[in-house]
């Protein structure tokens, strides 16, 4: 890997994903201004550079007019983003109904809508027939811009199909799939109605990738269960045609955020939110506004910590950032209004005239005043409930390199495997462990928050989104070879 190191790889890359790193927010008949995007796995690929890489995705809009798709693919252009437009009822049946409310739940083991929101939103079998019709416009728009020798690395749960449409239409393209959320045990997986297609086609890649160990595990089971092909070491194989599993976790671009630190608008922040703040410990929680991230849970937990710790009641101050999400699907909305109930109680029953124990934020942060916000704080509270890996928590552990906070973690979340030994872990759904937990961390001696810290900090910095990118990629190019080889054995 030294070797690679200093070669960095120029190798042509189409980066297939839903979403684009840049939204596009309309301005006139021809203009545009475009916005990056939050989100994990946008926060990791934006990381990388060492690749001639363009971005194939979805804009974030509907775009009917000729005039409007000519001016934003041009101005896409630019970003080296190549947009795939797709029409409301596509969007709404695809994205809000088949990604967002059947397959992210599952795979979180939130299990499958019940009947009165499946209602809602439209019958099962239309979503499926959408989101096979959506990842066909993909690779639509990925075979206009293939050249031969590229690869095609498609990303997440929105594009299980993607890798079957590429090779039916040219069997030598090299196509990697990545998920980043968990891949579920077999046995909530085999819930799924469309179970054995949609395993079919993430079949046809040549390599998949998941973060853990333990999800790309469910992963075989699920395709030996469930179609009875065979699983191996390397993967899983049915009539002499292997698709090699493997397990990359990913990282971030750990440098952007340790530099940050420096930059003189993020000093300012820093000095600004420490006096906001006077002396009061900061405590931070900072995720999109999703029920897999756990923040109800995490709300009660710290009302139950300020309950049983009178003297810490204004000495501590929870900042939960909640990035809106998704905010088409139902159960998106309903969790907006049960996450404000609770704050409003717990500010009531703990404020007092001039403060409130959660200060709750229903908007993103820009980039400046986020890093700011990580170095200031004394803990953060990450409770997600599943989350497939929860780069948030890496941020935050390259952004405290002075004040080495305590990270609290839920097991649940694929990073605990890698911060486990430096992170408080907890089970989000534990409510008395999570508030232990906090009373743990505030009181915490510095000597063992200055040890916790420099394992963490150590994994974050040595494992970034580049050396993940580097890895997947080379590894499929091998795969490809090593395949050719076999066939002409
Ligand atoms: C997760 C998913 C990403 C997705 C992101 C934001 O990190 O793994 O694929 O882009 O959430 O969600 P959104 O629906 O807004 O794209």
């Amino acid at each position: 890997s030294n070797e690679k190191d200093k070669q960095p790889f120029k190798q042509r890359l189409l980066v297939v994903a839903n979403r684009l790193p840049v939204s596009a927010v309309r301005k006139g008949d021809d203009s545009w201004q475009l916005e990056v995007t939050v989100g994990g796995l946008v926060s990791a690929l934006l990381g990388i550079t060492d690749f001639e890489a363009k971005w194939i995705g979805w804009p974030g809009v509907t775009v009917h007019d000729e005039v409007g798709r000519k001016s934003l693919t041009e101005a896409l252009a630019e970003k080296r983003c190549v947009p795939v437009f797709l029409d409301e009822n596509l969007v709404h049946l695809y994205y809000n109904g088949y990604c967002n409310n059947i397959l992210w739940p599952l795979f979180h083991y939130l299990g499958l809508p019940q009947e009165d929101s499946l209602a809602t939103i439209c019958s099962f079998q239309s979503q499926f027939e959408a989101y096979k019709k959506a990842n066909q416009l993909f690779a639509d728009v990925v075979k206009e811009h293939y050249q031969e020798g590229d690869i095609v690395w498609c990303h997440d749960y929105h594009l299980m199909f993607l890798p079957k449409c590429l090779k039916e239409h040219n069997a030598n393209i090299k196509v990697g799939w990545f998920l980043h959320t968990p891949f579920p045990s077999s046995e909530i997986y085999r819930t799924m109605p469309s179970r054995s297609e949609l395993l079919i086609a993430v079949l046809a890649a040549d390599l998949v990738g998941f973060h853990t160990y333990d999800y790309a595990r469910h992963f075989v089971s699920a395709c030996t269960r469930i179609l009875g092909f065979e699983g191996t070491p390397e993967g899983v194989e049915d009539q002499g045609r292997l698709t090699r599993v493997v397990a990359f976790p990913i990282g971030n671009d750990s440098d952007r955020f340790v530099k940050a630190i420096q930059h003189p608008q993020v000093k300012n922040h820093i000095k600004e939110f420490e006096e906001r703040f006077g002396g009061r410990k900061v405590m931070l929680g900072v995720d999109r506004l999703d029920m897999i991230k756990g923040i109800p849970q995490k709300l009660l937990a710290f009302e139950k910590f300020l309950e049983e710790n009178p003297s810490w009641q204004d000495k501590v101050v929870l900042v939960q950032i909640a990035v809106p999400t998704r905010t088409d699907v139902p159960e998106y909305q309903k969790l907006t209004c049960q996450v404000h109930e609770i704050v409003g109680r717990i500010n009531g029953r703990f404020g007092t005239l001039t403060t409130v124990p959660i200060h709750h934020l229903d908007r993103s942060f820009d980039q400046h005043a986020l890093c700011a916000l990580y170095a200031i704080t004394d803990v953060a509270l990450i409770t997600s409930l599943r989350d497939g890996m929860n780069l948030v928590s890496y941020e935050f552990v390259a952004c405290q390199a002075s004040k080495k906070g305590v990270l609290i973690l839920s097991e649940f979340a694929g990073a605990a495997q890698s911060l486990g030994a430096g992170a408080i872990l907890v089970n989000p759904w534990n409510v008395t462990e999570v508030a232990s937990a906090i009373s743990y961390a505030l009181n915490m001696p510095s000597e063992e928050r200055e040890k916790r810290h420099h394992h963490n900090y150590v994994h974050v910095t040595t494992h970034t989104s580049q050396e993940w990118a580097e890895t997947f990629v080379s590894e499929l190019n091998d795969t490809v070879v090593e395949a050719q080889l076999r066939t002409t054995q």
